[in-house]
């Protein structure tokens, strides 16, 4: 079964064909490969998969912000599957990017990307690792440093991951995270997982081998006890829309709608 990795590769080739796109990565193709359109026309290329161009450049505008406002000199890709932005963003050249996913996902990135000739803008680590096992300590054997700041990006993943596995990646997160670190990630609420509008597309997941587990109600409630300072925007919403957003989004104070947060966090 083609891989989550290569249709969000796939989506983000097809931005660069567009006359406005919202960013532009030019490996996107080759790392989507065939694999990529097939995990689209699986999904029958559903207009709700605009919301991975939308949050590429919500977390795009976020990261740049993190490394030269904010000084972080360590970014932490947690199931960074073909992400580019150690390629793409103009990260100072001293920052070092750690990218973390499992062996055979980030030997093929290596493989598509060096032959392509790309070169990254900064100093970039592969951590192969699972997210449900000592993922921490293999970070840290990387190189990771918890004494001094940095910002950590968990995109596309939590929903993937079992509840109790979210709980223990945030922990952890919140562990290695010093003072003055950022944190952005993006996860459904609770009644996604059951609402008649987003049912029908739970269940396909689940059909093709990779069910939505994990969920967020309140984030701000979650995070807020772990020391963070949280913004949360839903899809939709400005500045996650940019023009490309389908549906209506629903009032933060209507009860009982499916919503897709994305979550920027500052540790304090
Ligand atoms: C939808 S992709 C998102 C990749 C990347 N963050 C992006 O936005 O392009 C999900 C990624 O999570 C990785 N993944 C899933 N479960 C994982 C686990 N338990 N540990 C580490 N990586 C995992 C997959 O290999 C895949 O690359």
């Amino acid at each position: 079964m083609p891989s989550s990795a290569t249709g969000t590769a796939a989506i983000r080739a097809a931005e660069a064909r567009r006359d406005d796109p919202l960013f532009v990565d030019p490996w996107a193709a080759n790392l989507s490969g065939t694999g990529g359109g097939n995990w689209l026309d699986d999904r029958a290329q559903s207009p709700a998969l605009q919301v991975i161009a939308i949050r590429s450049r919500y977390f795009d505008d976020v990261l740049p912000r993190a490394v030269t406002e904010d000084r972080v000199t360590q970014v932490v890709l947690l199931a960074a599957g073909y992400d580019t932005r150690a390629f793409r963003l103009p990260f100072p050249p001293t920052s070092r990017v750690f990218e973390l996913d499992d062996a055979d996902t980030l030997r093929r990135k290596e493989d598509v990307l060096r032959t392509a000739g790309a070169e990254p803008a900064c100093e970039r680590r592969a951590v192969p690792a699972d997210l449900c096992g000592a993922w921490a300590e293999a970070l840290v054997g990387a190189g990771f440093d918890a004494s001094v700041p940095s910002c950590w990006v968990l995109e596309g993943i939590l929903f993937y991951l079992p509840q109790e596995t979210v709980t223990a990646v945030l922990d952890r997160v919140s562990d290695l995270a010093a003072t003055g670190s950022l944190l952005g990630f993006d996860i459904v609420n609770g009644t996604t997982l059951t609402h008649p509008l987003t049912r029908p597309w739970i269940e396909m997941q689940a059909r093709l081998g990779a069910p939505w587990l994990g969920t967020m109600d309140d984030p701000a409630a979650e995070l807020g006890p772990r020391g963070w300072d949280v913004t949360v925007v839903q899809v939709g919403e400005e500045p996650a829309n940019h023009g490309r957003w389908p549906y209506p989004v629903p009032p933060r104070d209507l009860q009982g709608v499916p919503r897709n947060w994305f979550v920027t966090a500052r540790r304090e």
